[in-house]
């Protein structure tokens, strides 16, 4: 069987462009892009999501049919009639199928996503942390991103964001896992997709510097004080030299 990776980017995307509050001076314009409307026939499943100045503001959850703030203090602000992004989704559906039919079935291109592992701060042991995982150039927004603790599989402490639409029409992907650091641990990011033939493991361990190291610090240190210590008696030897001899010849 088939299956139509085809996907439609549903470009309903108004973008208004206000003007700065009270600025005369200052360029600051904003782009509110309302809704970006994804329907593909994977799974039947589309993704709605709205963007202030770059960044997520909320998604619809499609099939419990609510709206999911992207940070839970905007619903204090404002609310959004999650029915209505149905409707949106049901227009792409609906063209897409037309799409599927005038490009005679063609399959959607998959794209290799690129993958990248990276502590959310700077790593001290026993301080608790958040990887991040970003998968980069996902066509079509079909993955599974999973994480591997000392090579086993691992649930808790996961979370991970919508599909980011990007300007080249592929997206973009974060997935987060809380962990504590420890010089002996070690941890993989797996990225299942199409565009991958096999399951992509993108190690990371946390470089805690060792004592052994902090002693090579100190020594050499301690080292290149001594080798400047010498240089400036050398060379102060070397000038009252030099001025005696300069001084000598003059006579
Ligand atoms: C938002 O509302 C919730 C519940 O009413 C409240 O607990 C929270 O403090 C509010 N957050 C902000 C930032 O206003
Ligand atoms: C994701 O995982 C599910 C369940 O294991 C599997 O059926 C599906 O094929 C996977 N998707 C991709 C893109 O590999």
């Amino acid at each position: 069987m088939t299956i139509i990776k085809a996907l439609i980017l549903g470009t309903i995307a108004l973008t208004t462009v206000m003007s700065p509050c009270g600025g005369e001076d200052i360029v600051a314009d904003h782009v509110g892009t309302y809704g970006t409307n994804v329907y593909q026939t994977y799974g039947a499943l589309g993704q709605f999501t709205y963007e202030f100045d770059g960044d997520e503001l909320f998604y619809v959850d499609l099939e419990k049919m609510e709206t999911v703030w992207r940070l839970p203090e905007f619903s204090n602000f404002t609310t959004f009639e999650a029915r209505s992004a149905l409707r949106n989704i049901v227009m792409a559906k609906r063209n897409l199928d037309i799409l599927i039919k005038n490009s005679n079935f063609t399959p959607a291109t998959n794209e290799i996503p690129e993958v990248a592992v990276f502590p959310k701060s700077s790593v001290m042991p026993g301080i608790p942390n958040t990887l991040i995982c970003l998968v980069d150039n996902i066509f079509p927004p079909v993955i599974n991103i999973t994480w591997l603790y000392n090579g086993r599989s691992v649930a808790e402490g996961v979370a991970e964001t919508t599909f980011y639409p990007k300007s080249d029409h592929s997206f973009l992907k974060l997935s987060y896992l809380t962990f504590l650091p420890s010089s002996e641990d070690f941890y993989d990011c797996r990225v299942e997709h199409w565009g991958l033939e096999e399951p992509l493991l993108k190690h990371w361990e946390p470089e805690i510097p060792t004592p052994m190291s902090e002693l090579t610090e100190t020594v050499v240190c301690v080292l290149g004080l001594a080798v400047g210590l010498v240089g400036i008696v050398v060379g102060t030897i070397l000038i009252i030299r030099v001025l005696r001899s300069g001084g000598a010849s003059r006579h």
